[in-house]
């Protein structure tokens, strides 16, 4: 790791935010965000969360170019408590443990590039505050994320992290929810990314499961691709009891006798929704290529 993770970076606050400068934005970055967003909000109808779809509407996301925090915030302060943040890049885990455990979800502040409209490799502001901030109007969900940030804390001393975080990656990052008998999506990852959007609902190759903790707590995830299995909910308030509400140290002590699952696998324990083919990973392992299209290395 080139940077430094004890000290924030120069500019920096000590607990790593940074002002967003929202005036410093050029009109070609909020045209990005303009375009990503009527793309996406269009592809989502009917796809996303209902939850999610009121929180754009509510959060008044769809006001044109990049959203200012500080106005975001006032709105989301008076509906959940939260606020949005800006931080230079990745955290420290207990700094990003400690804002969420304080209801500020902690946003990059910089946008894509016009080339990179379909793929990038870090979290831009698009992927942070329309795929993440929208959910966080919906009590249950806002809920969830202050517990995990508390939990998150805890699992640093259990040294637990690894399994807490592909909770964080198969319910916040890439999780589906059932809603009056259909499959949506919620996760971040799926709702800012415009091919996952469909691959994730629509595609024959991945495993649609239903959701389990401590299954979840064991499944290696892929950061290089499309998820080989996707987890459903069955509400946010379901899930929050799951977790909020329960105590992880007899479970962190559980998984430690526990291998691992991979990503692909379905075990005897499981409700499936969908067996899913896997065509998608044995096509790209077949063309040795990744998911933009570059040389495995
Ligand atoms: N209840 C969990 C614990 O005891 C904390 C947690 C809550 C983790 C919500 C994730 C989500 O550690
Ligand atoms: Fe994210």
């Amino acid at each position: 790791m080139t940077t430094d993770l004890m000290h924030p970076p120069p500019g920096a606050r000590a607990d790593w935010t940074i002002p967003q400068d929202w005036a410093r934005y050029s009109p070609c970055e909020h045209r990005v965000w303009d375009e990503l967003f009527a793309r996406q909000s269009t592809m989502l109808r009917g796809r996303a969360s209902t939850s999610f779809l009121e929180g754009l509407d509510t959060l008044r996301l769809s006001r044109s170019g990049i959203p200012d925090f500080e106005e975001l915030s006032e709105r989301l302060r008076k509906l959940t408590g939260w606020q949005v943040v800006a931080v230079p890049g990745l955290v420290p885990d207990a700094v990003f443990f400690e804002h969420l455990a304080n209801r500020r979800f902690v946003a990059g502040r910089f946008i894509r590039k016009p080339e990179q409209l379909d793929y990038l490799e870090e979290p831009d502001v698009f992927h942070d505050v329309f795929g993440h901030v929208p959910l966080l109007s919906n009590p249950a969900f806002a809920d969830y994320m202050q517990a995990y940030g508390l939990g998150g804390l805890r699992a640093l001393d259990f040294h637990a992290l690894k399994n807490l975080a592909r909770l964080y990656w198969y319910t916040v990052e890439f999780g589906l929810i059932r809603e009056h008998g259909a499959i949506r999506l919620y996760g971040a990852g799926i709702v800012s990314s415009f091919s996952e959007s469909v691959f994730a609902l629509d595609d024959p190759s991945p495993n649609r499961l239903q959701f389990d903790l401590e299954r979840v707590m064991r499944t290696r995830y892929r950061i290089d691709d499309y998820q080989q299995s996707y987890f459903v909910i069955d509400g946010f308030e379901d899930l929050l009891h799951q977790t909020a509400e329960a105590d992880f140290a007899p479970l962190y002590r559980r998984l430690e006798g526990l291998s691992d699952i991979s990503p692909d696998a379905i075990i005897p324990s499981d409700r499936v929704l969908n067996r899913g083919t896997q065509a998608h990973v044995s096509l790209r392992a077949r063309a040795g290529t990744t998911r933009n299209g570059s040389e495995k290395t």
